[in-house]
């Protein structure tokens, strides 16, 4: 059982990652991104709430998450383990993660924090194209075969409504104000594992393995 959470700031290279270790580790991928912006597109009471957050790059209410979490992560598939994406991002969503994670044993093996400096992670976003499907894609670090489709489904890549630089700039901002001092708290928790996520994307892969492989 492998009990994982992958950190860091909008851009890090999370949503990348985790993909590609869900595969290879075989253990569900728990984006709470993902969630929300599917709730978004359906339309669903959740989704028309926390749109409201996510267009301005401000989180989405700590009880709206922690109610998310507590539902997926008592999922049958976690029974072999989980990698959180953008959970938890504040001290009250870390309270109650370590909580429910008590409640079902499954206490987190590694918190594993993706560095980026800024004008890497800004570079990154803007950049990005998304798929419906969950794929994404970089117009120059990672560009689709056909410009603008999907190679995994073929459908129209778009945007993301908080990939544009203002909100960017607030999700950075709030990332540092709200997140950031998850570091020390996880690392007084001691499983803070810091990873340098400048690198391209396989290095970053084998780092995160090198961390990952300890708890097979
Ligand atoms: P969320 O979807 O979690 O967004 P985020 O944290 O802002 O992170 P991103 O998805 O933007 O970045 P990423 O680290 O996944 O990077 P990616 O791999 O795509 O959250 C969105 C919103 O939902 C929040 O703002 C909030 O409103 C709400 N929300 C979600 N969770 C919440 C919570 N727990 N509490 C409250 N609200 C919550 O990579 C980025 C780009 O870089 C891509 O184009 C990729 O191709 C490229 N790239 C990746 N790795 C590399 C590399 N090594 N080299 C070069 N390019 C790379
Ligand atoms: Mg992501």
């Amino acid at each position: 059982m492998m009990n994982i959470a992958l950190f860091g700031p909008p851009g890090a290279g999370k949503g990348t990652q985790a993909k590609e270790l869900s595969k290879y580790y075989n253990i569900p991928h728990i984006s709470t991104g993902d969630i929300l912006r599917y709730n978004v597109r359906e339309g669903t009471e959740l989704g028309l709430e926390a749109k409201v957050y996510m267009d301005k790059g401000e989180l989405v209410p700590d009880d709206v998450l922690i109610g998310l979490i507590r539902n997926r992560l008592t999922e049958s598939d976690c029974d072999i383990g989980y990698l959180l994406d953008g959970y938890p991002r504040t001290i009250p969503q870390a309270d109650a993660l370590t909580d429910i994670l008590d409640r079902i044993n499954k206490p987190l093996d590694a918190v594993i924090n993706i560095e980026v400096n800024d004008e890497e992670l800004v570079k990154r976003l803007s950049g990005r194209r998304s798929c419906a499907c969950g794929e994404s894609y970089h117009i120059m670090f990672n560009p689709p075969e056909k410009e603008g489709i999907c190679n995994a489904c073929g459908a129209k890549l778009y945007q993301r409504d908080d990939d544009r630089e203002d909100v960017i700039r607030q999700r950075l901002a709030v990332y540092n104000e709200k997140t950031k001092p998850l570091i020390e708290y996880y690392e007084d928790a001691d499983v803070l594992v810091n990873v340098n996520g400048a690198d391209d994307v396989d290095a970053v892969f084998k780092a995160i393995c090198n961390t990952m492989d300890q708890f097979k």
